[in-house]
């Protein structure tokens, strides 16, 4: 029987990046046995120290030899000494765009057995999936300076919005809500942004026209803020642009208890080019070395990753195994896991195999 077979570009990345994608290397392995798929990795040396000793960020060598790959997985980039933006729009922003990693996939879910900072919250009021808008907005870099320097200093920085871009984020977000409970937010700030505002509202009620099973509702962003926390379970998919999105992810992530948990997919649906998973959190300078780094946002990415992939099976298996070590952590991350990270990752992995 012919196996099936993934090949992988790993970019560990800077910190504690490749301390957390081993744990997550670890765990799809399990699952390809367990499931009889093989993966094979290639390391790509790309970040903050390639850039410090070389001045390399993305070579465009490298940037072609990514294409050839099923997927990516990155740990993490960035040191302290390195400018930033730098890595951000030379590596990340770029591979997001040229990639046309469209949607930036982030699921807020509260595991059993862990602890959330919002009083009273149990998991099943808490399952969201955030669609952040990934190419466009503010983040395209369109803008300048005049007078630098001068106290007459003047920053632009437009936010671009397209049509074609909401589009295809709202088409994607409505098929994901149909797969789940058939509820999709818009989030916006349409009251005073309103030209773009405009545009994205417009853009997904006529999209929903195709779904009438899914419920659409509007909220302004600092409105749907205060329901992330009060009233989670109002949320099913969520669907915002890129700024947006960036922001609420991260209370999202606190929400559903530290950036050790929460992970993140970069993805080109048309599969026209590998996609992207990465733990939301960065390098962690302050606890690199130390096997203080909490594993699990890159093995859920992991898990991601094999869903887009099509091995819907191993990924429920790795969820599943998360799911079963979470309860044995004393706490998400730091001095008092207790556990380091690596065997963290070898329970996770075991839990896989034993699966
Ligand atoms: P960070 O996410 O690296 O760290 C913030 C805090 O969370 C730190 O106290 C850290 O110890 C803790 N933390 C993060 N991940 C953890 C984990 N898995 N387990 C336990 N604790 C964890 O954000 P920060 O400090 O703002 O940035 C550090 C560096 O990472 C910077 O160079 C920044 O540019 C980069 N960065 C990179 C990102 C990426 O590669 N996508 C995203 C965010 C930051
Ligand atoms: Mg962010």
């Amino acid at each position: 029987m012919s196996e099936r077979q993934y090949r992988l570009a790993v970019i560990g990345g800077d910190g504690i990046g490749p301390e957390v994608t081993g744990q997550a290397l670890k765990a799809l392995r399990a699952a390809g046995e367990r499931c009889g798929f093989t993966v094979d990795t290639e390391d790509y040396d790309l970040g903050g120290n390639r850039y410090l000793t070389t001045g390399e960020v993305l070579p465009d060598a490298v940037e072609q030899e990514l294409t050839s790959f099923d997927a990516i997985l990155i740990g993490a980039v960035g040191t302290p000494d390195v400018p930033t933006g730098i890595l951000e729009r030379g590596l990340l922003l770029r591979l997001r765009f040229n990639f046309e990693l469209y949607v930036n996939l982030r699921p807020v879910k509260l595991l059993p057995g862990v602890a959330t900072p919002i009083a009273g919250l149990t998991p099943d009021r808490c399952d969201m999936l955030v669609l952040r808008e990934n190419t466009e907005g503010p983040y395209v870099g369109s803008g300048g300076v005049l007078r630098k320097g001068t106290p007459a200093e003047v920053a632009v920085e437009e936010s671009l919005n397209t049509r074609f871009g909401i589009e295809r984020i709202a088409r994607f977000g409505f098929e994901q809500a149909m797969g789940r409970r058939k509820h999709l937010t818009l989030g916006h700030k349409t009251n005073v942004l309103t030209y773009s505002g405009d545009l994205w509202y417009r853009t997904v009620h006529e999209i929903a026209e195709h779904y009438p099973h899914v419920e659409v509702e509007y909220a302004h962003v600092d409105a749907l803020c205060l329901h992330m926390v009060t009233q989670p379970e109002r949320f099913d998919v969520i669907v915002t642009d890129n700024l947006f999105g960036d922001i609420i992810t991260d209370l999202g992530a606190a929400v559903q208890g530290g950036m050790g948990l929460a992970a993140s997919g970069n993805i080109n649906p048309e599969g026209d080019y590998p996609s992207l998973f990465e733990p939301v959190h960065g390098s962690a300078p302050d606890i690199v070395g130390r096997g203080w780094a909490n594993p699990v946002a890159a093995v859920l990415s992991a898990a991601m990753c094999l869903s887009h992939l099509g091995e819907h099976r191993a990924a429920s298996i790795v969820e599943e195994a998360v799911g079963a070590v979470l309860p044995t952590m004393r706490s998400m991350g730091g001095p008092d896991m207790g556990a380091t990270t690596d065997q963290l990752g070898d329970r996770i992995a075991a839990a896989v195999a034993a699966a």
